[in-house]
């Protein structure tokens, strides 16, 4: 006989005065439960989830899309989407599917997202994961700006080029994001259906508001946010994981991992941006042996 699948549920919660979908996977025991927030900002929870993986190891792992995102309601005005807002949303979805302690694990803007939720409401947080996330968007910009000069010709002018003349939506100028993803975000040959389709649905006016036209172009609201001086006021058992290749680049891993005090930092040497998928198993094997450590 073969081992049930972990149970699945999934549904809406009103969070604020929106409906939020959420999707829960494996049973609550005593290993507990994990949150996963999803990046973007404006992306959707579908691309995070290879983190079932963790399901069969006795753990929750719920999911959810946040404001604006994926299967969740669009915000009545752009001036909603902020990173406050999904801070206390996260809040108000814990309180509302009574979370008392979790595991909560944040990948790229997600991992931004779950260090401002641990300054802002240490208590519920058992451990935290940034997962390819940023913390100083200055310096992710910069070194993204890196990566672009750093692309074979002709790819460096061909950006240049269009960008110079606000063309984002050239054809050529999106072959060229194109390339950039397949270096940076996802290096797998044929990408997981997950992270297509979360690519497919970004939220345009989340994204457009808070991100920008593209993952290396970071012009939105969140453009000067940096969060590094407050690292040192984190007190919870912290994993900081980078791919070798990411477009939120290992220096920028480095300066979360400084400011954390005992944080572990973990780069995954076949990677980019989406480790969790490039490097599955053992991706998932170091995020257990985190958790088992700090039980
Ligand atoms: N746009 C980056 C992300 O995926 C920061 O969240």
């Amino acid at each position: 006989m073969s081992p049930q699948p972990p149970a699945q549920r999934e549904g809406f919660t009103a969070v604020h005065g929106y409906r939020f979908y959420w999707k829960s996977v494996g049973d609550p025991g005593p290993k507990g439960t994990i949150v996963l927030l999803h990046g973007g900002p404006g992306g959707t929870h579908d691309y995070l989830l290879a983190f079932s993986d963790l399901a069969d190891h006795g753990y929750r792992v719920i999911y959810y899309d946040q404001l604006g995102c994926g299967r969740s309601e669009l915000a009545r005005d752009v001036s909603e989407y902020s990173i406050d807002r999904d801070v206390e949303d996260l809040e108000a979805l814990r309180r509302e599917l009574q979370l008392d302690r979790f595991h909560l694990i944040g990948s790229s803007y997600g991992g931004l997202l779950a260090i401002a939720y641990a300054l802002a409401h240490p208590e519920p947080i058992r451990t935290l994961v940034s997962a390819s996330g940023l913390v100083d968007v200055p310096l992710a910009s910069r070194e993204m700006e890196r990566l672009k000069r750093e692309l074979p010709a002709p790819l460096p002018d061909i950006l240049e080029r269009h960008e110079a003349r606000g063309e984002y939506q050239h054809p050529e100028y999106l072959d060229a994001v194109m390339q950039f993803y397949r270096r940076h975000l996802c290096r797998l040959p044929v990408w997981p259906a997950e992270v297509t389709y979360t690519l497919d649905h970004l939220s345009v006016p989340k994204y457009g508001t808070m991100n920008g036209p593209n993952e290396f172009t970071i012009t939105g609201t969140i453009r000067d946010y940096d969060a590094t001086p407050r690292l040192g006021e984190i007190r919870i058992p912290t994993l900081v994981t980078t791919g070798r290749y990411d477009e939120v680049t290992p220096a920028v891993a480095e300066s979360i991992h400084r400011g954390i005090r005992g944080s572990t930092l973990v780069r995954f040497e076949e990677s980019s941006h989406t480790a969790f998928w490039e490097e599955r198993p053992r991706y998932m094997q170091t995020v257990l042996d985190f958790l088992e450590r700090h039980p």
